[in-house]
């Protein structure tokens, strides 16, 4: 029997609450719908379920605007359903794990309604980051908001508030004592629901220093910090290295004492994981040291190119830095937040890259809707709800293309997903990805998907590290495969446009598109193709 923790190299699968499946008829996912889907969750052959937020919110940021973190919004259900969620996730050997928002309430939240009717410098203001305006009435410093647009708002006496997102989002005080006892509150209160982990929103941001900060490039810093503006990765990487917000060290005490809370429910494995995405790589695994969190994500397969080289040193970079705190690596190729794999890096690059990090030790997320190898939804702008769209005048179209409803089944829109109008639209073009569809074609993404994690299952999970066998650094002779061997599996990945003979020996297990053929007894991967050999 497996002794390791059960997070520690599960396969985790992101559902959006909202673009999973609607229960009721009114064009939104909820959670009796996600319930009800279940057993696909199952069949796919994950470990457990992240769920977006599904907290009263006035959505202004598709939940992450938090109002009250310890109901659910109606639009999702009540505490009945979210209870009935966990129940029957469990009956199924699925974990569950809540998405939290530590890092700022919604402008709806009682605090900071009641902040917004006290006096400068009263207890209410002192939970959230209020300032005096600057002499010349600007705003107390020059930040410009992940979203666009100042990260400061003025209310009515003249102070302003602190928002790194939208103007609904003001960022708590974390050096208030009163804001850790509410999380805490919070914590406690899913964990006795049943929940057996967190996702930890913005975890790296709670702690602000240097408020009273300029920031030479205020609105290129805002750009680099979203996954879905594109950026030459030099520059991007530079101006991560400056952010003024985040990554401050008072956020380990934090978790530090969050660890203790977890540790407390003795026989119930609670796992947090981090969103901390930080610069330099090497501080994302201060999170993950013995007495922090669980895991971090690594958000560098976010943003890579499908390029050897890159990812080559995604991988290497990111095994070895958690192996220093005795930690494994998380895997994303999609979230909430990023164009889809298959739009960013075209569609058998996605299914190649897909099976090729199915290999790697840690473990790994899926954002419902990739295994179907799902395109970001076309919108019109008039469809568009993302605040940052609204933020930048349209400037950035912002994230609602990754977060289009699921399609389920039948030949027109919305493809079973809802009874109405979905709240994003479904095109007709999405046929072809309904999951009905997909589960009658052998060839399908999502048969990929399903086999692959079968067989991580069976011949990976806890097979150790990894050799590497191919690389431009370990290899000999091109820059066009990628290899490794881990426990009795080898692994190659072709990433150029023409097939290509390598040395890997055994029997084949799976390939991500095309077929394996032999020549002079070599193997040859089809191009944009993985392959998993048994040895
Ligand atoms: C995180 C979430 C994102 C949200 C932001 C503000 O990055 O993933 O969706 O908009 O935090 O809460
Ligand atoms: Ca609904």
């Amino acid at each position: 029997m497996n002794s390791s923790p059960w997070w520690k190299e599960a396969t985790i699968y992101q559902i959006y609450p909202r673009s999973f499946f609607d229960s009721n008829g009114d064009g939104e996912g909820d959670l009796p719908g996600i319930t009800s889907k279940l057993d696909y969750v199952k069949s796919l052959g994950v470990d457990a379920i992240w769920l977006s937020p599904f907290y009263t919110s006035p959505n202004k940021d598709g939940g992450y605007d938090v109002a009250n973190p310890r109901d659910v919004d109606p639009r999702f259900g009540n505490l009945e359903d979210a209870r009935e969620l966990i129940t029957q996730a469990h009956k199924r050997d699925l974990r569950v794990i809540a998405d939290i928002v530590p890092n700022h309430f919604s402008d709806q939240h009682k605090w900071f309604q009641a902040a917004l009717k006290a006096k400068r410098g009263s207890k209410e203001r002192e939970r959230f980051h209020f300032y005096d305006a600057n002499e010349d009435g600007t705003p107390p410093n020059n930040w410009i908001s992940l979203f666009g647009g100042p990260s400061w708002t003025q209310v009515e006496d003249g102070q302003f508030y602190l928002h790194l997102f939208d103007s609904t989002q003001p960022d708590l005080n974390w050096e208030n004592p009163e804001v850790n006892a509410d999380f805490e509150k919070t914590l406690r209160f899913w964990i006795d629901l049943g929940v057996d982990g967190f996702r930890i929103d913005v975890a790296h941001g709670l702690i602000k220093e240097d408020v009273l900060t300029n920031h030479p490039d205020p609105q290129g810093l805002s750009n680099a910090l979203r996954l879905d503006v594109a950026m030459d990765s030099d520059k991007r990487n530079a101006l991560l290295l400056t952010v003024p917000y985040f990554d401050r060290q008072g956020v380990h005490e934090i978790y530090r004492k969050w660890r203790k809370l977890f540790d407390s429910y003795t026989g119930r494995e609670i796992m947090a994981v981090a969103e901390a995405w930080v610069h330099p790589p090497v501080n994302a695994t201060r999170y993950v040291r013995a007495d922090e969190l669980h895991q971090v994500f690594n958000f560098d397969l976010l943003t890579a190119e499908f390029d050897s080289d890159v990812l080559f040193d995604v991988v290497e970079r990111s095994i070895s830095l958690n192996a220093t705190v005795n930690a494994l690596p998380t895997w994303a190729l999609s979230n909430h937040d990023s164009p889809r794999v298959a739009s960013r890096i075209g569609d058998e690059q996605a299914r190649a890259l897909a099976l090729f990090v199915f290999g790697l030790p840690g473990s790994a997320y899926v954002f419902a809707g990739q295994e179907l190898g799902l395109p970001d939804g076309q919108l019109q702008d008039s469809d568009r709800q993302d605040p940052t769209f609204f933020r930048t005048n349209g400037a950035i179209k912002g994230r609602d293309g990754a977060r289009v409803p699921l399609p389920w089944g039948g030949d027109t829109k919305p493809f079973g997903f809802s009874t109405a109008k979905p709240w994003l639209p479904i095109s007709q073009s999405w046929k072809d990805f309904t999951i009905e569809n997909e589960l009658a074609d052998p060839k399908s993404s999502l048969h990929l998907y399903k086999n692959a994690l079968e067989l991580r299952k069976e011949f990976l999970v806890g097979a150790g590290g990894i050799t590497w066998l191919e690389s431009s650094q370990h290899g000999h002779k091109s820059d066009s495969l990628l290899s490794y061997s881990r426990g009795a599996i080898t692994v190659v990945m072709n990433l150029s446009d023409s097939a290509k003979e390598c040395d890997a020996e055994g029997k084949l297990l799976i390939v991500s598109g095309g077929t394996v053929d032999a020549r002079d007894g070599k193997k040859v991967i089809p191009a944009r193709s993985t392959a998993w050999f048994l040895t």
